[in-house]
């Protein structure tokens, strides 16, 4: 049985007919055709829930409903990933069963910290059972052969600590190279199984095999199957694949962390279905050429969201940092340098001592330049008319340069009042550099609060800051600089 549907490559939209236009997400010329095929493989498959069988699933346990009392919670059994900054983003651990996506640029440090989680998870865990070591070792020979569902699963801590890398992107010589970089004891560890596989049937195959303690798979975009149309690392390939995992993971209670990449768009890329498909999206971000890289979860059923976790990436791979001030804030500053003041903005429940970097001098073009990184260029050009119209800061003929040192990109409006003064200390010569500032500026120069101010404000106090102008001190942008007594 096969039907000719439509795809977009951007959002998933399926079409019985071409378009040139995809109504969902108003991509331009997205549309590919596929051939889906009902599978013999798929409808015999003892997971998959067809009319056909629907008598015999009577039988089978996991389709009787359940009362809520009968459910076995696993919150006790989340899995440390060695990594307590990733654990607090997870919400305390990776939930068995759970499936995580990990996005971020190519070259950012997902596959390097993946495989650190490894190492950590096999070196806290017993070593697996003859049987279950034996079974992964054999993990490639078992493609294609008929799967024995029968088969019991291993008493759950058997099998503690294996983990299953599926490689789709790098051979297993690539992956090991990569692990000496990161890691010296190779040789004793006889936990991490690499399967370099990118069929998709094949890799769900071996999972239910070996049952692992986590399976890692890098990346989704690589994985392919003859059952779906499509190259790999089409919608219709990674939404495949993704199925077949997630029926995995909860049906083995497996947890299982997927790898995407993310378009020049910034979305998780083919598909932002996954998105919705997966419990956890996280999102490990950072530029090429600094060693921050921040972990951010995007989506978690498990947990919070807008949590962050700080890592540094160097050689040896990535590091967690329990102290981000020690990266975000300039050592040794000049007692009387100008142009730099503190804020400290939230990151999910986190507060963050930043320092915020302003340099104004005098512009030799007609429209003078401002330029601003580590914080939206739109709210600094807000900034600069609202230093202009109350402060009376003649700023019209200066180019203006901001800066969040340490490579932090801010969104908290928070910062908004450590922007102008930084502006505004660089622009009359005045050191600030001991002064935090939190607060919301208005258009009108009115200092807006902020949510958490004691948690920052307790933050500040704890580095041995403690010159605080926020909201609750002044009303004012005006305020705050007459007080300061420079004007
Ligand atoms: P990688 O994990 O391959 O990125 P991704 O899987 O997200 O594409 O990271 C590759 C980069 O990390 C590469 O530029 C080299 C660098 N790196 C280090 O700086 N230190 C290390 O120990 C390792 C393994 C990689
Ligand atoms: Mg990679």
């Amino acid at each position: 049985k096969s039907s000719i549907s439509f795809v977009c490559q951007e959002c998933g939209y399926d079409s019985p007919q071409w378009l040139g236009k995809c109504p969902e997400c108003g991509m331009w010329n997205s549309l590919r055709e596929f051939k889906s095929q009902i599978s013999p493989l798929r409808s015999a498959s003892p997971n998959f829930v067809g009319q056909a069988n629907l008598k015999t699933l009577e039988s089978r346990e996991d389709v009787r409903p359940k009362t809520l009392n009968e459910i076995k919670s696993s919150e006790k059994e989340r899995l440390s990933t060695g990594f307590s900054e990733m654990d607090g983003v997870l919400g305390g651990g990776i939930v068995p069963g759970s499936v995580v996506l990990l996005a971020g640029d190519p070259g950012v440090g997902k596959s390097t910290l993946l495989l650190q989680i490894a190492f950590n998870l096999s070196r806290n865990k017993v070593v697996p059972s003859a049987s279950s070591g034996q079974a992964l070792s054999e993990a490639k020979d078992t493609i294609g052969a008929t799967r024995d569902s029968s088969q019991a699963l291993p008493d759950q801590n058997d099998k503690r600590g294996s983990v299953l890398y599926v490689s789709g992107e790098e051979s297993a010589e690539q992956v090991k190279l990569r692990s000496s970089r990161i890691n010296k004891d190779l040789k004793t560890n006889k936990n991490i199984f690499i399967l370099s596989l990118t069929n998709t049937d094949g890799v769900a195959a071996t999972i239910e095999k070996t049952k692992p303690s986590l399976v890692i798979v890098d990346s989704i975009q690589t994985m392919e199957s003859e059952n779906v149309g499509g190259l790999s690392g089409s919608v219709s390939q990674v939404r495949y694949a993704a199925s077949q995992f997630i029926k995995m993971a909860k049906i083995l209670n497996i947890p299982i962390i997927m790898v995407g990449h993310v378009t020049k768009e910034g979305m998780v890329a083919g598909p932002m279905v996954l998105s919705h498909m997966v419990d956890t999206v996280l999102f490990l971000e950072g530029e090429k050429f600094t060693k921050l890289r921040i972990l951010r979860s995007l989506k978690n059923r498990f947990g919070p969201v807008d949590e962050i976790g700080i890592f540094t990436m160097g050689e040896g791979g990535m590091k967690e940092t329990n102290t981000p001030e020690q990266l975000f804030l300039t050592k040794n500053v000049p007692p009387n340098v100008t142009g730099s003041i503190i804020s400290v903005a939230m990151e999910g429940s986190r507060a963050l001592l930043v320092e915020i970097q302003g340099l104004v001098v005098s512009s030799k073009i007609p429209i003078p330049r401002r330029v601003s990184s580590g914080i939206d260029y739109k709210r600094l050009e807000l900034l600069l008319a609202v230093l202009q119209k109350h402060v009376l800061l003649p700023l019209s003929g200066m180019d203006v340069f901001v800066n969040v040192a340490g490579g932090l990109r801010l969104s908290d409006p928070a910062v908004d009042l450590g922007i102008c003064l930084a502006i505004f200390s660089s622009f009359k010569n005045v050191s600030l550099s001991n002064t935090v500032a939190i607060s919301e500026v208005g258009l009108l120069g009115e200092l807006r609060g902020v949510t958490s101010l004691d948690k920052r404000i307790k933050e500040a106090k704890k580095l041995g800051f403690k010159n605080i102008v926020s909201f609750d001190t002044h009303k004012t942008l005006n305020e705050v600089i007459r007080s300061l007594g420079k004007i």
